[in-house]
């Protein structure tokens, strides 16, 4: 066997999924996981080409993966929170003219360099915590233009810094005024204008929508769905996250990757969604923010087997946060999920949200050596504790 780069040794595991009753090791090679063992499998005098890591017992994790952000925007919506605690939905601002398009103002006008510059400490805070993936919607542009001017500043901040970023087309995010009382209209230049620029630039991995009393309806959506399929996209859906629609439903039966908030998800949705393999994606910042109570079906999604991710939906309106590890303390006192339910939501369910689980959110041989060392050996300390830089090392793809 040839002699590996990098050899972890004496780490308590988290493969993503479940921790090892034992001490063990593991090996990369060329930026892949080559093998996972024992300690005491490892064999003795083992030789290692490059560096020896000692992890002394402390716990290694995958790198995390939040499979949901809208990083790139401009502007700030302070004065709508301010709004809100004064007594108004967020609904009602939504309707208003504020809300979404309060930031779809602010992002038209400005240039992607500004974009970038702004969204960058957004994705650093991220990785500080030891994201190693992130998705990044656009759906502030709502012009082709625009929406392409949001997707390469996203594919722009992948190319800046060490992580993976992967980019989703949110066209169908809220009615722009230039189409106002017209949203069939919009719906085909999203499907006939949008969505084939995208795809034809390369800009886009996915597809999304907001199906909501506010956003589009179930058969707007699905038309959206068609064209991405179409285009080869992958789509996701914004569903139950309000009111419910069957939103989710129709996003898995179109084979959507995930569907996400589904607050008010019920059992015929949850069987939908067990029966196409489609993610749960649970966004406990925006349930907070917006100061929800009612919780998604955690208990059925448990019952179905539908696994859950879980990501910071960071954004300018609903989930101003940009910190997972507080997602995980979150969806633990908010939604009741174990806190190893939790990790997993941020690793291997995360990944299978981005249709990314043959290549990251495990520690597995032949995926991307993506991996979190944490000052810890008890991974319920990472959904425990708020504010502590607990990250000892963050590497990706072996670096
Ligand atoms: O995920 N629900 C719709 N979209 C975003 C919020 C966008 C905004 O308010 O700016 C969400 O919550
Ligand atoms: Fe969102």
């Amino acid at each position: 066997m040839s002699q590996p780069d990098r050899l972890w040794i004496n780490v308590t595991l988290f493969d993503g999924l479940t921790t090892a009753g034992q001490p063990m090791a593991v090996a990369v090679t060329k930026g892949l996981i080559e093998r996972v063992c024992p300690m005491s499998e490892l064999p003795a005098g083992e030789r290692v080409a490059g560096e020896v890591i000692d992890a002394e017992g402390r716990l290694l994790t995958p790198g995390l993966v939040d499979c949901h952000t809208h990083l790139v925007f401009g502007g700030s919506r302070a004065g709508e929170f301010e709004a809100r605690l004064e007594g108004k939905s967020y609904e009602d601002i939504a309707r208003a003219g504020g809300g979404i398009l309060s930031t779809v103002r602010a992002t038209r006008a400005a240039c992607e360099d500004e974009l970038f510059a702004a969204a960058l400490p957004r994705l650093e805070a991220l990785m500080s915590e030891g994201v190693t993936t992130v998705e990044i919607k656009s759906g502030y542009g709502l012009t082709v233009e625009d929406e392409l001017k949001m997707l390469r500043v996203a594919r722009r901040l992948g190319c800046e810094r060490p992580v993976q970023v992967v980019t989703t087309l949110l066209g169908a995010h809220a009615l722009p005024p230039e189409y106002k009382d017209d949203a069939d209209g919009y719906i085909e230049l999203v499907c006939n204008r949008m969505i084939p620029a995208a795809a034809a630039e390369g800009l886009a991995d996915a597809v999304d929508v907001f199906c909501e009393g506010i956003g589009f309806s179930v058969a707007q959506c699905q038309r959206v769905y068609a064209a991405a399929k179409q285009h080869g996209l992958a789509i996701k859906g914004h569903t139950e996250q309000l009111s419910n629609l069957g939103g989710s439903a129709a996003a898995a039966r179109a084979g959507a990757l995930s569907v996400d908030h589904i607050e008010y998800l019920d059992e015929a949705g949850v069987t939908a969604l067990a029966e196409a393999g489609t993610v749960a994606t649970l966004l406990p910042g925006a349930f907070y923010m917006l100061r929800e109570t009612q919780v998604p079906p955690i208990a059925l999604l448990r019952r179905h087997k539908v696994p859950m991710a879980l990501a910071t939906d960071a954004n300018p309106g609903t989930s101003p946060i940009f910190s997972l590890r507080l997602m995980l303390n979150m969806a633990c006192t908010l939604f009741r999920l174990t806190p190893l339910e939790a990790l997993s939501g941020v690793t291997t369910h995360g990944a299978q949200a981005l249709g990314l689980h043959q290549h990251t959110g495990r520690i597995a041989p032949g995926l991307r050596a993506d991996f979190c060392l944490w000052n810890t050996s008890n991974p319920a300390e990472l959904a425990y504790s708020v504010g502590l830089p607990t990250l000892a090392k963050r590497v990706f793809a072996g670096h």
